[in-house]
């Protein structure tokens, strides 16, 4: 069976449920799904089939630094991957994911769909849906 292993930093709380609900849709597809803190991820963190980051917005239109750290040690282990990337923000146009995406191509990854952003919380059925939707490209 596939695994699905989902990396986030959350302030608030929103990014983590992108993330929870990305698990579901990819355990409805099949998947084995690990959630993961970034403060309590290791190098392996990245040992799976498929592998997500999330970052909320932060700084100004920037990834959370958390995150930036994280990444940096890992990197060389999941070169050529298609990973997926999400967050949540709140005032911008989504200009971090931009940068994230960017820098994600220049390691030598692909990214799934161009990421995933949401609006602070998943609260309506629209966003649940396009979380879950998400997590089913990821494993796809
Ligand atoms: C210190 C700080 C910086 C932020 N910077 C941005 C930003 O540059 N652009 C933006 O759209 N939202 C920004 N936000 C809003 C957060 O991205 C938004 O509240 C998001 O839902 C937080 O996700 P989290 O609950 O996973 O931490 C910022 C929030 C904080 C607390």
């Amino acid at each position: 069976m596939a695994t699905l292993n989902i990396v986030y930093y959350t302030g608030t709380g929103n990014t983590e449920e992108i993330a929870k609900y990305i698990g579901e849709g990819a355990e409805k597809a099949g998947a084995t799904v690990k959630l993961i803190n970034v403060e309590e991820a290791n190098e392996s963190t990245v040992d799976a089939d498929f592998i997500a980051f999330g970052s909320p917005a932060v700084g100004a239109e920037e990834i959370a630094p958390e995150m930036v750290e994280f990444f940096e040690g890992i990197k060389d282990k999941i070169v050529g991957k298609t990973v997926g990337l999400f967050g949540s923000y709140d005032w911008g146009q989504g200009g971090w994911m931009d940068t994230w995406h960017e820098e994600i191509i220049n390691e030598g990854l692909s990214v799934v769909n161009d990421g995933l952003i949401i609006h602070l919380a998943v609260d309506d059925d629209e966003k649940i849906e396009k979380c879950k939707e998400y997590g089913r490209a990821i494993v796809g």
